[in-house]
């Protein structure tokens, strides 16, 4: 399975934006990793005629229906995209969403043809606790469908205490953390979950990529704010 930068623009990104994603296309267009932008239904069929494989940030569960202001997997899949993050921790926040959403609309994006990108993460009082595996296994026992592939999806441990901040777990609690669940999925879903990508994301830059790329069973990373501008995130995808 190839490593994966992905960036996830949130609530950013305007037309403006698109020029540099053309830089960004033209600089990484032979990588030997994946590259993806997770951005905004409004950009999305922009962002994919730059060449770049683009994601959405989420999706409803249901494929149409009377649901004001949201977007479908399929509608992602029409504009362009052919990754759909699920389970993001402002999604869960912001938007109350469940463990049993995150199956939900998870099913949903494969329905589409999609590849899931499937955050997982604790919170800070969570991690302060100890309760870093017990959180992230919960997570993963009631979001992720039984069904997954390593084709299919990807999962993304975002400490949520990392997100936006300039904070990140040491290496070794990175790589602890990420070894734990490498053990999960091989024991849920044999060779498939052995296979399955296993991302990194939480301020992520240029600076720490090098390092957290370096530990065992990190085969890419999540960015946020790093990923806004092509000039940050390059030596992100380099660094993979
Ligand atoms: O989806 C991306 C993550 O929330 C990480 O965001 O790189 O701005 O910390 P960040």
């Amino acid at each position: 399975m190839r490593k994966l930068a992905a960036g996830n623009w949130k609530m950013n990104g305007t037309s403006a934006d698109i020029p540099q994603l053309e830089a960004l296309a033209n600089d990484h267009h032979a990588a030997s990793v994946d590259v993806v932008i997770c951005g905004p239904a409004t950009l999305l069929t922009r962002m994919a005629a730059t060449g770049l494989s683009v994601g959405g940030e989420d999706c409803h569960p249901a494929p149409s229906g009377a649901h004001t202001g949201d977007i479908s997997a399929p509608m992602l899949a029409d504009a362009g995209a052919t990754h759909v993050i699920t389970g993001h921790s402002e999604r869960r926040t912001d938007h109350g969403e469940t463990d049993a959403d995150v199956t939900a609309k998870t099913t949903a994006g494969w329905a589409a043809n999609l590849h899931v990108i499937l955050c997982i993460g604790e919170t800070e009082a969570q991690y302060r606790a100890g309760d870093t595996l017990d959180v992230l296994t919960t997570q993963m026992d009631g979001s992720i469908p039984d069904a997954a592939t390593a084709q299919n999806t990807t999962i993304a441990y975002e400490p949520v205490w990392a997100i936006g901040t300039g904070l990140t777990p040491t290496p070794q609690e990175i790589a602890d953390v990420h070894a734990a669940l490498r053990a999960y999925l091989t024991d849920r879903f044999g060779d498939e979950g052995a296979q399955m990508r296993l991302l990194y994301g939480g301020s992520v830059k240029a600076s720490n990529a090098a390092d957290i790329f370096a530990l065992d069973n990190v085969d890419g990373a999540l960015v946020g704010g790093a990923s806004l501008k092509a000039a940050d995130f390059s030596p992100i995808v380099t660094a993979l």
